[in-house]
């Protein structure tokens, strides 16, 4: 595999994705969405935006190098639409619900065996990339005060901690923190957006080259 492949490719979520899905998101949550709540989400919910990372197989990569830093969305989109297979393994998913200007992350997870290696930042640069096509000028989301990983992740992008949920999740009555980051289409987070783009490709390309 050369050194500019991108070896994943994320897509609007379908409602065959499900089934592959709930079997990451009972390993990634300890209170997990049924396969309905997702169902609803892709069919119904005209608010809703989600999308599933696959891993690209090699013989589905591109010849062409990527551009530097190029915008991550357009380039997954164009694969997605030229790609044919079905058999490429999920490896992560998000989404996010839109309403007057906010976009609100519901979930984001990535498969175990797939952590460390970037893809949760391509899932979370997709949904801002989305959310800023859309209009979107604040991202927001909630995150239990336990789950360091996830804040790290958050933190990277310019989310703070601007509030928190007393005893919002049910199974453990664990209080949620509210993180935001506004003014995402301010020169100055296009800037921060840019380079982390730049970085997260360079990571992306790097992994392809270990593999799972
Ligand atoms: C949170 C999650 C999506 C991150 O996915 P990932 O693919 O491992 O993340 P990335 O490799 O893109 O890492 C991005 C950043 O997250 C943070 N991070 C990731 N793994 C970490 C770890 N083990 N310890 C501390 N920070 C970590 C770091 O800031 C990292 O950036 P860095 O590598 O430059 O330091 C993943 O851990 C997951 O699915 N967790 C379970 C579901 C969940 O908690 N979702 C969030 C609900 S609010």
């Amino acid at each position: 595999m050369d050194r500019d492949e991108l070896p994943y490719v994320v897509e609007p979520m379908k409602l065959e994705d499900i089934p592959e899905l709930v079997e990451i998101e009972r390993q990634a949550f300890p209170n997990p969405w049924p396969a309905r709540a997702y169902r609803y989400e892709v069919a119904q919910n005209r608010l809703a935006h989600y999308f599933v990372a696959r891993r690209q197989l090699p013989e589905e990569l591109e010849e062409e190098p990527p551009e530097e830093g190029a915008h991550l969305l357009k380039r997954i989109q164009r694969w997605a639409q030229t790609s044919t297979q079905d058999n490429r393994p999920m490896v992560g998913y998000c989404g996010f619900w839109i309403a007057a200007q906010e976009a609100h992350i519901s979930t984001i997870a990535v498969e175990p065996k797939y952590r460390e290696r970037g893809i949760g930042q391509l899932l979370l640069v997709t949904a801002i990339e989305k959310a800023l096509e859309l209009d979107a000028t604040l991202m927001s989301l909630e995150v239990r005060v336990t789950n360091f990983v996830a804040q790290n992740l958050y933190r990277k992008y310019g989310f703070k901690v601007v509030g928190r949920r007393p005893r919002y999740y049910s199974d453990n009555r664990e209080d949620a923190l509210i993180m935001t980051v506004d003014r995402i289409t301010s020169e100055s987070y296009q800037r921060i957006l840019q380079r982390r783009r730049k970085q997260l490709l360079r990571r992306l390309q790097r992994h392809a080259l270990v593999g799972p």
